[in-house]
């Protein structure tokens, strides 16, 4: 096979390989597939990120928080240093995806959670042009798509893909099918996906549903598939944790907590750590927590042992695929159904299962889970410090929390927490700010 990168099927046994122009997110027989480099980056390109961000403004491939890391991205096999052939190649919001994203303090959430202020750090997602994290990875899923030469990008979504893969579609000039949940996304996520001028499709069923259907569509009717299923779209992905460790002068925190859903993030993460330790550009491996929805908890459930008394792990390349396909039996046979009022993570398949558990064990990671309510005072708190986020992006502070409170994070632990995305349920933070018995509800005056 020729050139730097290319594609390897992530199953220890199988490890089947493809150029780097495949366009099918699985392997031929049907394992998640990675976008691996023949060659490792040098270190000194920490110098010289650390340029472009502050003082090579006018280049947009500069300014964006995603492709200013883009030699540990270059599936294209460009040049990185000569801009035109960055302009020719890589897909951008006009450098604005990543850009305004890196860890803060908050005084108030840290003080809710009981750690000191100077050892949690939140990342703000929220803070990409489309309103969520996705836009890490859809600048470079849809460079992919725009290096095979497809015309239209596909996606199932509970509302922040379809807004990413929006936006992004309609500043290339390609199409854009979204297939959502009716009446199971926010009305703020459904509002963008039709106002990018993107194509919905409504299923009348759940994520996994819409996500079955996207995905036979997009193979039968020539689209290409933009879910984090997509090798290409956790690569943008990575650079949520390497924003954190650049910010943190690339000293590991002990801990990076993200909600889960498809489980991308933790999928991303992982490989970004896996990638940045086997370098030598990082000593030490952060954890990685995953906190589930109590009402959409299939990881937790599996890797903690609840179903079946077996705790599902990665196990060097051979997990146990056959307990998964159990317990979405048991789903079905039940009759459960994902339920939460954080629709963003109202999950019960997660398609990167596998990648996840790869991440866990490569991390000594965690998963766990919180209730609506406890979401919903994370969310509030973030509020009350001047940031926004959204309710499933709360999630990662009460998980922080029920961590600390369980002493698996310890107080003195360096904590990155990551907001995925912004508010954009109108009424949740109306609702339970007008509930005088919520913990940070200010109600309105008479
Ligand atoms: N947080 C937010 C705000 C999300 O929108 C999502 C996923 C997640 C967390 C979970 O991330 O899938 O990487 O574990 N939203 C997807 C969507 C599924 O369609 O917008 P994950």
């Amino acid at each position: 096979m020729q050139g730097d990168a290319y594609l390897k099927c992530i199953d220890s046994q199988c490890g089947l390989e493809y150029p780097i122009t495949n366009t099918n997110v699985q392997c031929d027989n049907g394992h998640l597939l990675d976008v691996k480099y023949k060659n490792k980056p040098n270190e000194s390109l920490k110098e010289v990120f650390a340029h472009r961000g502050q003082m090579d403004k006018n280049i947009i491939f500069n300014e964006s928080g995603v492709w200013r890391f883009r030699e540990l991205l270059n599936f294209c096999e460009i040049d990185t240093e000569n801009v035109e052939e960055c302009s020719k190649y890589l897909v951008s919001l006009d450098g604005a995806e990543g850009r305004q994203s890196k860890p803060y303090h908050m005084t108030k959430a840290s003080s809710f959670i009981g750690i000191p202020s100077d050892k949690l750090w939140l990342q703000p997602e929220g803070y990409n042009p489309s309103g969520s994290f996705k836009d890490n990875g859809m600048a470079t899923a849809v460079t992919h798509a725009k290096m095979v030469g497809a015309k239209k990008i596909v996606c199932a979504s509970t509302g922040n893909t379809s807004a990413s893969a929006g936006m992004f579609a309609a500043n290339e000039g390609i199409q854009c099918d979204v297939y959502i949940p009716a009446g199971q996304i926010a009305p703020g996520k459904l509002s963008q996906a039709y106002q990018f001028g993107a194509q919905i499709v409504e299923v009348d069923g759940n994520f996994d549903d819409a996500l079955k259907q996207s995905l036979e569509d997009a193979k039968n009717h020539d689209g290409y598939t933009v879910n984090s299923i997509n090798p290409f779209r956790i690569e943008g992905q990575k650079t949520i944790p390497y924003r954190a460790l650049e910010y943190l002068g690339w000293e590991s925190p002990d801990w990076i907590v993200y909600p889960g859903g498809a489980l991308g993030n933790t999928s991303s993460c992982g490989k970004a750590l896996m990638e940045l330790y086997e370098w030598g550009w990082i000593k030490k491996i952060p954890r990685i927590a995953v906190i589930n929805s109590e009402g959409a908890s299939t990881l937790s459930d599996l890797y903690n042992g609840k179903f079946q008394g077996e705790e599902l792990r990665w196990n060097k390349g051979k997990p146990n695929a056959d307990l998964v396909c159990q317990y979405y039996d048991h789903l079905d046979n039940e009759g459960i159904r994902p339920k939460t009022k954080a629709t963003a993570i109202q999950i019960g398949r997660p398609a990167n299962i596998l990648k996840g558990l790869r991440a866990l064990e490569f991390t000594n990671g965690v998963v766990t889970t919180v209730t609506d309510a406890e979401m919903l005072d994370g969310m509030a708190v973030v509020g009350l410090n001047g940031f926004d986020c959204e309710m499933a992006s709360g999630a990662s502070v009460a998980g922080i929390k029920k961590l600390i409170e369980q002493e698996i994070i310890k107080k003195d632990d360096v904590v990155v927490g990551i907001l995925t995305g912004r508010q954009k349920d109108a009424m949740l933070p109306v609702d339970y700010h007008n509930d005088p018995n919520n913990r940070f509800a200010i109600p309105p005056k008479i």
